[in-house]
């Protein structure tokens, strides 16, 4: 299988730019140098990209959003917040090859005349931070950023901003305001980032797995890229696999790969000799699948959707015979209800609400009717906030009650 994304994994010193060199690392930027950037935007939308930070938006379109004769700068924003549960890609990336992400944040900048962008790494990656920095560090010495981009009549600067570790500083405008130097707070859209994002310019917020997708399109083509995976899921997809399986990893699969392949043989499988009892696909905020439900689903967008679930970041979180589902469900419920901002009363109130109801179910203390309850505050959460997390908390709730209503019956006395 053609590997776009973790292609020199396994290869030594990926963070020694000389080695980065001979296998012919920044031989795509300096191709894209050689383009118009409006070709550039053009091979990105032809080759199907979409965004790889959960909500899968074509990244081509998304950069021809951008004003062209705007009179104030315009920023890329590479969004390495990484915080979905179950979702470590991109750390993986960073971590093994952190060139290659240097060299798709130049390719999209020098694309969207672009001469400012920051990285904003997850605060509790400050272990990552000291490796992306070591790798800037080498690119500027070699003349790859700077005032002069591989020679070229170019400048540009990337500089790494460490988060403080909230999960909601990955929403992209949340993002914008914690770069900004203000509260992590969700701006209400419109106006979108590409218009008015960091310190009111034109903006593209990006993902690390999207911008680390480019060197590939740019070197082999659009077409190579849209070949790869289904009609409109197009190239290859990561997805950090965890739980319970013998292998949990990264794993690069062409989009279209059978969800129950990859669980029994990029992961090897449920281990034990136990049943595969449930599978979350794409991070915990995406609906959960009964095991029935994955046979013959297909890793990409619209299968996951048709299937009822999400492909979202790829955060695949596997659970055998033995999980209490109330139980893996009030861990999610306390992760959403710790991270909400605050902002919107029906997500600060209703995730505390629904994870209070949770522990209550789980220490023997629930009644049946606190089953609906729950649902019911899903449903006052979904659609009415500023951003999505609410609803990211309520996609759990439901799925989890609807599909194994029984064991939470089971925890209550009438
Ligand atoms: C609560 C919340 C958390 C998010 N966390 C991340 C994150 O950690 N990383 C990420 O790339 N996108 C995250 N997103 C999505 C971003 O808002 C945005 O859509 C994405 O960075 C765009 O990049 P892409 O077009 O390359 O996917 C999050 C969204 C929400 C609502
Ligand atoms: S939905 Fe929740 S996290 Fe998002 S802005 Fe509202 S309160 Fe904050």
């Amino acid at each position: 299988m053609i590997k776009t994304l973790l292609m020199n994994i396994d290869e030594p010193d990926q963070v020694e730019i000389g080695r980065v060199r001979e296998r012919g690392g920044y031989a795509a930027l300096e191709k894209a140098l050689r383009m118009e950037p409006a070709a550039l935007i053009e091979e990105v939308k032809a080759s199907g990209l979409r965004g790889r930070g959960g909500a899968g938006f074509p990244t081509g379109m998304k950069w021809s959003f951008v004003p062209k004769n705007s009179d104030k700068p315009t920023y890329l924003l590479c969004n390495a917040d990484e915080s979905e549960p179950g979702t470590f890609k991109d750390r993986k990336l960073m971590e093994c090859d952190p060139h290659l992400l240097i060299e798709g944040m130049a390719i999209a900048c020098y694309a969207l005349d672009c001469h400012l962008s920051y990285i904003y790494l997850r605060g509790e990656f400050e272990f990552i931070a000291h490796t992306l920095q070591k790798a800037l560090d080498e690119a500027y010495e070699a003349g790859i950023l700077g005032p002069s981009v591989c020679g070229r009549d170019y400048a540009l600067d990337i500089y790494l901003h460490l988060g403080q570790g909230a999960y909601i500083c990955g929403e992209e405008t949340s993002l914008i305001e914690s770069l900004e130097g203000n509260r992590g707070y969700p701006r209400i859209k419109p106006p979108f980032p590409a218009t008015h994002g960091f310190l009111a310019s034109p903006t593209v917020v990006n993902n690390v797995e999207t911008l680390c997708a480019l060197p590939w399109i740019i070197a082999n083509g659009s077409a190579a890229y849209a070949a790869m995976g289904t009609e409109k899921s197009k190239g290859t997809k990561l997805f950090s696999v965890s739980g319970h399986v013998a292998k949990p990893g990264v794993y690069e699969v062409e989009m279209g790969y059978p969800l129950m392949d990859f669980i029994n043989n990029e992961s090897g499988g449920v281990p034990n000799g136990r049943k595969l009892k449930a599978v979350i696909p794409g991070g915990s905020s995406v609906p959960v699948l009964r095991a029935e439900e994955c046979e013959g689903v297909l890793l990409d967008y619209e299968s996951l959707l048709k299937a009822g679930s999400m492909l979202g970041s790829g955060g695949m979180i596997v659970f055998d015979e033995t999980v209490r589902m109330p139980e893996a469900l009030s861990v999610i419920a306390d992760f959403y209800a710790h991270e909400s901002c605050g902002q919107c009363t029906p997500c600060r109130e209703g995730t505390g609400w629904a994870a209070k109801i949770l522990r209550n179910l789980i220490a023997g203390k629930g009644k049946r009717p606190d089953i609906d309850l729950l649902l019911k505050i899903a449903d006052m959460m979904e659609g009415k906030t500023i951003c999505p997390l609410a609803d990211a908390d309520v996609m759990p709730i439901r799925s989890f009650i609807t599909k194994f209503r029984s064991e939470f019956e089971e925890l209550c006395s009438n």
